[in-house]
């Protein structure tokens, strides 16, 4: 099967590690299931193990991706939710395409509990945004930030996929939401999807009560100095630098939580997709690219001026 993998790592030029090529089919271990995936999405944690993060030399060839829609053998069309056990790891689980093949290849193997009805309003290209990026900012919302007793929010980074997931889906829970960005390109997008849009380490009108924070270094203290007492800051990731300086002054005088968040669970990601179907909401493509294009899509989310999601069209 053609499939899209990395070979080695290159920790200062990711795209050099990839490889776009045909692969036997994954294996299948005991009662697993496979998927024909119709589409996928990339995010920065393909770009990261093409760095080496998080995917050690001896699982080497390893096909890339977290998100995919596709096509059960039953013929019922589904979407993979990409967090599977695994007891070799120390968390008790992984992402698919840390020890087992991901979702950039014709076919998928996953539990069959990773299964989720595709609902039938939304494409399989809208469908492949939400499993990773956007479960990830729903968790950061709702579970772990605790947005039900928020008045405001603040998303640092605006451009990122799930930063737009972050700004879509407080915007839709009836929060004010603000959100920076480096570029004005971005802070002008950013407002079109209801964020009170400012310049990275812009003053804000008011504190907030969750911070969405991927970014790290760059924007951490910005994220401090811009919470309320009592406020979440819950971080996901750390494109921009992981050695942040937390003035512990801050945390403990502002009685500031300061949340870590990985993913979300398989009914996290129901009650997305209901939420997403049920408010008429649309993931923010940035672009589309042919599977015959994958390396394409690559070298688009490497260049940093993505807006939104990088899908892969599965059919092309
Ligand atoms: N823990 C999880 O389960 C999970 C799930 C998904 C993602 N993640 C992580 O979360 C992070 C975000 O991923 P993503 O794919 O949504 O977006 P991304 O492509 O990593 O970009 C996020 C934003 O970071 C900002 N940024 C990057 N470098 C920066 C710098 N040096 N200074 C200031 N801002 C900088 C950019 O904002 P502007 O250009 O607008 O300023 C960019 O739009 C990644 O590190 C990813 O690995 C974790």
């Amino acid at each position: 099967m053609r499939a899209a993998y990395a070979t080695t790592a290159k920790p200062d030029e990711p795209l050099a590690a990839l490889t776009v090529g045909d692969l036997p089919d994954p294996a299948v271990p005991e009662g697993w299931v496979t998927v024909d995936v119709r589409a996928s999405s990339l995010n920065h944690h393909d770009l990261w193990s093409l760095r080496g993060v998080g995917l050690p030399g001896d699982r080497l060839p390893m096909v890339l991706g977290c998100d995919a829609a596709g096509v059960d053998a039953d013929g019922n069309e589904v979407v993979v939710y990409p967090v599977v056990p695994d007891d070799k790891d120390p968390r008790g689980l992984s992402l698919l395409s840390e020890r087992y093949p991901g979702t950039l290849a014709e076919r998928v193997a996953v539990p069959p509990e990773n299964l989720l009805p595709k609902p039938a309003g939304l494409s399989f290209p809208d469908a492949a945004c939400l499993p990773t990026a956007w479960l990830t900012a729903y968790h950061m919302l709702v579970t772990r930030g605790r947005v039900d007793e928020a008045e405001s929010v603040l998303v640092q980074g605006a451009g990122g996929g799930v930063a737009t997931a972050a700004v879509v889906l407080a915007h839709a829970m009836g929060k004010r939401v603000y959100a920076t960005s480096r570029e004005p390109w971005k802070r002008d997008r950013i407002a079109e999807l209801g964020a009170t849009a400012l310049e990275n380490g812009g003053r804000l009108p008011e504190r907030v009560d969750v911070v969405i924070e991927s970014v790290g270094a760059p924007t951490f203290d910005h994220s401090m100095k811009s919470s309320k007492p009592g406020a979440r800051i819950v971080v996901c990731g750390a494109t921009g630098g992981h050695q942040a300086t937390v003035d512990l002054r801050r945390v403990f005088a502002m009685r500031l939580e300061i949340l870590g968040a990985t993913m979300g669970t398989a009914d996290e990601l129901r009650a997305l997709l209901d939420f997403v179907v049920g408010h008429d909401i649309r993931p923010v493509i940035d672009s589309t690219f042919g599977f015959t294009a994958v390396s394409d899509a690559f070298a688009r989310l490497n260049s940093g001026e993505v807006f939104g999601k990088v899908v892969i069209d599965h059919l092309h």
